[in-house]
């Protein structure tokens, strides 16, 4: 009682005191229910969109920033972004986002947001980005999501969301970044994700998620960041994906299902991180890769054979990882020479240097990387160890 006589008593002159917002009232109510609910302690005597700007803070992981679009002859202006980024606000995630209808962009990161995700923020009609990652946010992402169809970023990752992906994203026109990694995810990626033909980036790893890799990744014309790190998914990977043409970064690892062949690399002229490690490859190496790679991860597979000519190509990857593979034969000459990180441990070559066993040569890491070194043997001998035993060695 004693509460709401306070209330009545102080908002007039709340609202007096921003006599000169042009700043509708409703959009003043909007985010004073924002901050409250939020623990953001805004100061409603001054204009919001005239003076909070000026002691914005930005810097350093945090952002503190919120912007008002003005119309050109000074009649009205209203709220267009909400960035209030590593502030460590508590909390829940406010409905009243909702009465902001010019707002076109929610930047929510790594606070300590507790929650659902309202499912009223389905009604907004215009909004272009909503991120939160990194917060305390549990609950099902709500189907009404699925409704923004202007929405182009929607990232949610290092959260504490579960439930299944509802198939309404599905009905995303204008979807560029889906981003899910680190949730508790569960259930198949719903099928009706195959419409999302404007996407860039989908990044799924650090889920629990059942069922295969969907094939209709390979339909998504413009991606070109692909992540399935640890994602419950299992395998093959389509080869539809590997051949998509503006792929950049592929990262798949930890891939459940049978075993499979390596998948092509055509035209993806534009690869520059590959990532396909512990995904149950068999057989031989591709006769090349693109030699736009950066990183080339193919580790804990069981690939086997040669390492082709064709790799001579790869003179300019920074990083080759082909640990805990069977390859075998000669190494390249080019790998022991180029002074890039490579690391070619746990495999079966054939000895450089009978006599001169190196556990590495430059930045090439060659332990355990030689025929004779079986591990899985009793004696646990690594031939560049000499006659050292290497007890923890598996
Ligand atoms: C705005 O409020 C201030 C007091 O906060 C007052 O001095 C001023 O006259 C008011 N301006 C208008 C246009 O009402
Ligand atoms: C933040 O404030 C500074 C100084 O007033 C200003 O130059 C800058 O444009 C502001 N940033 C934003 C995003 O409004
Ligand atoms: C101000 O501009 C808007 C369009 O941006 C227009 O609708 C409105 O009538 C204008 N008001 C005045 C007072 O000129
Ligand atoms: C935010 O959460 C982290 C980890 O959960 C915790 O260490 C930190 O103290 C929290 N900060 C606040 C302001 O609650
Ligand atoms: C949306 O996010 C992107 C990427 O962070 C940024 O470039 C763009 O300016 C944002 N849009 C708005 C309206 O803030
Ligand atoms: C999506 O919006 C339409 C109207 O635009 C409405 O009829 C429908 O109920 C909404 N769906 C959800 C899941 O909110
Ligand atoms: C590669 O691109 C060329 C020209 O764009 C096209 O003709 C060819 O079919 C493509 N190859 C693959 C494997 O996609
Ligand atoms: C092999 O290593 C021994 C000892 O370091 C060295 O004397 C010999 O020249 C090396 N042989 C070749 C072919 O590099
Ligand atoms: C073995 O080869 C490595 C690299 O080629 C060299 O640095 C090292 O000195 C050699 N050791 C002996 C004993 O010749
Ligand atoms: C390694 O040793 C185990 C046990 O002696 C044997 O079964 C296996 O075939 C060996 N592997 C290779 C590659 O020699």
């Amino acid at each position: 009682m004693l509460v709401t006589i306070l209330c009545v008593a102080l908002l007039p002159f709340g609202f007096a005191s921003i006599n000169t917002t042009l700043l509708p009232s409703y959009e003043v109510n909007a985010l004073r229910v924002i901050g409250r609910t939020l623990g953001k302690k805004w100061d409603f005597t001054e204009d919001p969109c005239v003076e909070w700007v000026k002691h914005n803070d930005t810097g350093d992981g945090r952002e503190d920033v919120v912007l008002c679009n003005c119309d050109s002859n000074g009649t009205i202006c209203h709220v267009t972004s909400i960035s209030l980024k590593g502030q460590s606000l508590v909390g829940t995630l406010p409905p009243e986002f909702t009465n902001l209808p010019n707002l076109l962009n929610i930047n929510l990161a790594r606070n300590n947001i507790s929650g659902t995700i309202p499912s009223e923020w389905g009604s907004m009609g215009q909004i272009l980005n909503i991120s939160l990652v990194a917060n305390l946010l549990n609950g099902q992402i709500p189907k009404e999501i699925g409704n923004i169809s202007t929405l182009k970023i929607l990232n949610l990752e290092d959260n504490m969301l579960s439930g299944t992906i509802p198939k309404e994203l599905g009905d995303f026109t204008s979807i560029e970044r889906l981003l899910l990694t680190s949730n508790s995810f569960t259930g198949e990626l719903p099928a009706s994700l195959a419409n999302l033909n404007t996407i860039i980036e989908f990044r799924v790893g650090g889920n629990d998620f059942s069922g295969n890799i969907p094939e209709y990744i390979g339909q998504w014309q413009s991606l070109k960041i692909l992540s399935i790190q640890g994602s419950g998914l299992e395998g093959p990977i389509p080869s539809s994906i590997t051949l998509l043409a503006s792929l950049s970064d592929l990262r798949i690892s930890d891939l459940k299902g049978p075993d499979m062949l390596f998948p092509p690399f055509g035209n993806t002229t534009l690869l520059n991180t590959l990532i396909l490690r512990s995904c149950n490859l068999f057989g031989n190496l591709p006769d090349s890769l693109p030699n736009s790679l950066k990183v080339l991860d193919l580790s804990f597979n069981k690939l086997s054979g040669r390492i082709p000519d064709g790799f001579n190509d790869l003179k300019a990857t920074n990083y080759i990882y082909l640990t805990r593979n069977s390859l075998s034969g000669s190494v390249p000459d080019w790998m022991l020479t180029s002074g890039k990180n490579i690391d070619l441990s746990y495999n079966d070559f054939t000895p450089i240097n009978t006599s001169n066993l190196s556990c590495q040569i430059r930045e090439t890491n060659l332990f355990a990387s030689f025929e004779k070194d079986n591990i899985s043997k009793k004696s646990k001998e690594v031939s560049c160890l000499g006659n050292v035993v290497c007890p923890t060695c598996k």
